[in-house]
């Protein structure tokens, strides 16, 4: 068995949905599984010039690979539906086959999302993420087993990945990332499942299955919810705007800084980053200012290549060593 798993490297939104489609198209992928979080995503993906975003389902549909939602993840019905009909109405009826729902994963329930619209501390995306995963660990929750109408997309994880005739090579789909994850975060501004790549081993693979880890990063960075995160300075409100930084679920407006070294630096080390991806290099490129935080320190340089060298110096000193993307390209790498 091999696994590749796209993990996100900040606080969500910097491209994982463009990487996984790429690598999809690129790899000889058998299974694209989805290991953490609900509809609180919010992937935007182009395929064939035509933009798309994804909640639940994986992004294998995409090139007819079988698409898992995985044990790691919570269900809304209704919006797994909706987004199935959508899909098969744009790529056709054949991805109805390929897409599946771990007998293992969690259910969002109406009383979830009725509790989760009352959140005024965290800012969350009020799609019930917080109390289903609290349900589940408290074990009053619902598996998508116990529920009939999904019944003929479930699967059995263990059967479909170690008990298969083909070896199966998967790509593991990450969903928020590390500054949102439970453990890893600044918490409580974090979302409540594991978004590192430790969380894609929860989903039934052995550690040693594992080959690249896709760390995705943004060369500046972004975060929705209730705490203070962009400075008080014009720049960030273009930035913003240049960037069109708004969520793809919710559609409120993503505070705006710049890389913060400190903390993908840690990210790549706990993640065991083998390659990572600056995205929306186009946009910093535009706004016509290369700005990275270190702690407190703030290095400003002249152009894009000044900064990239910068970021390729420190990069060469870790011993992950990962292999570097910086990508201004919205429809692959
Ligand atoms: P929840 O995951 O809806 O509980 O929200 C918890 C925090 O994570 C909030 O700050 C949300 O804005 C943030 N969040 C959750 N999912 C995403 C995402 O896909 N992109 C960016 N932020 C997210
Ligand atoms: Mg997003």
């Amino acid at each position: 068995m091999i696994a590749d798993i796209v993990v996100g490297l900040q606080h969500g939104d910097c491209g994982k949905g463009k990487v996984t489609h790429h690598l999809c198209r690129e790899g000889n992928y058998t299974h694209v599984v989805r290991y953490n979080g609900g509809c609180n995503a919010g992937h935007t993906i182009i395929h064939d010039g035509e933009t798309f975003v994804t909640h639940h389902i994986p992004a294998g549909v995409f090139f007819g690979i079988k698409s898992i939602i995985g044990p790691g993840c919570v269900v809304n019905i209704e919006q797994f539906f909706k987004e199935l009909d959508e899909l098969e109405g744009r790529l056709g009826s054949h991805i109805r086959g390929l897409v599946k729902i771990a007998k293992n994963a969690h259910v969002i329930t109406d009383k979830h999302l009725k509790e989760d619209s009352l959140d005024i501390e965290i800012g969350t995306t009020k799609r019930g993420n917080g109390p289903a995963y609290r349900d589940k660990y408290s074990r009053t929750g619902r598996r998508a087993e116990q529920v009939n109408i999904l019944n003929s997309f479930l699967v059995d994880i263990y059967e479909e990945l170690h008990n298969c005739d083909k070896e199966p090579v998967i790509l593991f789909e990450g969903a928020q990332g590390f500054e949102l994850d439970i453990d890893w975060g600044d918490y409580p501004y974090v979302t409540s499942s594991h978004c590192t790549a430790a969380g894609a081993l929860l989903n039934g693979i052995p550690p040693q299955a594992v080959r690249e880890v896709w760390g995705i990063a943004k060369i500046y960075e972004t975060y929705v919810g209730n705490k203070k995160f962009q400075p008080d300075d014009a720049i960030f409100d273009i930035l913003q705007s240049v960037g069109q930084e708004y969520g793809a679920t919710t559609g409120r407006p993503r505070q705006c800084d710049w890389l913060n070294w400190n903390n993908i630096e840690k990210a790549i080390k706990i993640n065991g980053v083998t390659n990572i991806v600056f995205n929306k290099m186009d946009i910093i490129e535009e706004i016509n200012t290369w700005r990275i935080k270190e702690g407190d320190t703030i290095s400003n340089f002249e152009c894009g290549e000044r900064m990239k060298d910068w970021i390729v110096g420190k990069l060469s000193k870790l011993s992950n060593r990962p292999r570097i993307y910086f990508s201004g390209n919205p429809n692959g790498i």
